[in-house]
């Protein structure tokens, strides 16, 4: 590991393996691939990219950083908040991976998270990534997720293919133990196997429990403590959902999900604005959003489960589909500012129930949302002017009271 120097970055970062030995999993792809870097110095080879494709936190955008500090070559990196679009492809990464560099020393290009590629210029952009690659004098290493994603068939036909697997229970046990020794950190064998059982492969994952124990200082070795929360499924649905544009993908991910449907679109209406970035890409998601919650509402008010379909067509192109212009980035979710929490289990809240049932008969829309959107604006209004709660009550058929804001 490295020596322990920089205390703010989170562990994963701080524990980024800089040379290959240190790397655990996928020996076989490793050695190839740097057999096949080192190849470049005596002739160009046939294929001048490799795709590493596997799942999240495994060590493929370690091992590219690996393999060119350790070979002491320089590494351009490409990620998937750069711009993609066919015409930086053609220029950026072009240049990069046409000209030699300033100091003589081999280059390594790397186009971090290739089917993350932008939207309507999905085509565009990987043909001219196709088109750099056949022309190249460096190596390029591209990653990947998903080996479904449609955008990645052309890629396949110009590169060799190195699927990176999750890492053992074994190898993610010995990496967490060494980086607790590392940070003095005293942590149990069954705590080290909790969180490797609990990784399901993800060594990213399992360093971040890691750190998340040891920094929770806790001596409780049950499960409970050291389980992180739905966050994590949470986060790994909506990664893979806002990464695709394809519906049927974005359909396939949220019916595998095992996500509380009510949760789901809490963390969607709070995180679309990452991934939709333009005016309409914004407001055609939020009208999908809007369509799957009124399904979701009839759902829950007439147990009509059949409307589970819809709710998933109008979630899968309403996120997915409607990502016309910004390209995939990678970022960090927010936990839904408005919990469920807020209005359950407190007394004086509960009174609310009548109004929000009311509201909700009348809209068309579920409780929650009736809360947020409707009943918040009422008492707003009620604020303002206040003889108009006489009307709002008989509307609604509730007592005066639970119609004016309250200071809880
Ligand atoms: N095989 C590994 N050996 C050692 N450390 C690893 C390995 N895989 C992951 N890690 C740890 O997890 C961190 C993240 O790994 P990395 O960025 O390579 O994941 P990735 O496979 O590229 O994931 P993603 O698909 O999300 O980009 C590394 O900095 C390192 O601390
Ligand atoms: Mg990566």
């Amino acid at each position: 590991m490295i020596p322990v120097n920089n205390d703010s970055l989170p562990w994963p970062e701080k524990h980024r393996p800089r040379t290959l030995d240190l790397i655990v999993g996928n020996s076989d792809a490793i050695a190839s691939i740097k057999a096949w870097v080192l190849s470049w110095s005596k002739s160009l080879p046939e294929r001048r990219a490799v795709l590493l494709i596997g799942p999240p936190g495994i060590g493929k955008t370690a091992t590219v950083g690996a393999l060119a500090n350790e070979l002491n070559m320089e590494l351009v990196e490409f990620n998937s908040s750069d711009n993609r679009n066919k015409d930086s492809i053609e220029t950026l990464v072009w240049r990069a991976a046409s000209q030699q560099t300033l100091d003589g020393r081999p280059r390594i290009i790397l186009l971090d998270e290739v089917d993350g590629l932008s939207g309507t210029s999905d085509r565009g952009g990987v043909g001219a990534i196709v088109r750099v690659i056949q022309d190249s004098v460096h190596p390029i290493i591209m990653t990947a997720n998903d080996p479904d994603s449609p955008r990645l068939k052309d890629l396949f036909k110009v590169c060799q293919v190195y699927p990176f697997e999750q890492i053992s229970h074994d190898c993610i046990t010995s990496v967490l133990i060494q980086i607790a020794k590392e940070n003095h950190a005293e942590v149990t064998q069954s705590v080290i196997n909790q969180i490797a059982d609990n990784s399901a492969g993800d060594l990213r994952a399992a360093i971040s429990d890691l750190e998340s124990y040891v920094k929770r200082n806790t001596k409780d070795s049950s499960v409970e403590s050291i389980t992180r929360d739905a966050r994590r499924g949470t986060e790994e649905t909506l990664r893979r959902l806002f990464m695709t544009t394809d519906p049927d993908i974005a359909r396939k991910v949220l019916s595998e999900s095992d996500l509380d449907h009510d949760d789901l679109v809490l963390w969607l209406e709070e995180n679309l604005h990452l991934h939709l970035l333009t005016e309409s890409e914004l407001n055609d998601g939020f009208d999908g959003l809007s369509l799957a919650d009124l399904a979701l509402g009839r759902i829950m008010r007439n147990q009509d489960w059949k409307l589970l379909s819809y709710m998933y067509d109008f979630l899968a192109t309403g996120v997915a589909g409607n990502r016309t212009v910004t390209p995939y980035r990678k970022v960090s979710y927010s936990q839904p500012m408005w919990p469920l929490l807020l209005w359950q289990g407190n007394r004086s809240r509960d009174k609310r129930g009548d109004v929000l049932y009311a509201l909700s008969k009348l809209t068309g829309v579920s409780k929650r949302r009736v809360m947020r959107t409707h009943f918040d604006t009422i008492v707003e209004v009620i604020e303002l002017r206040p003889r108009v709660i006489k009307d709002f009550a008989s509307w609604l058929n509730v007592e005066r009271t639970l119609l004016k804001k309250r200071s809880d």
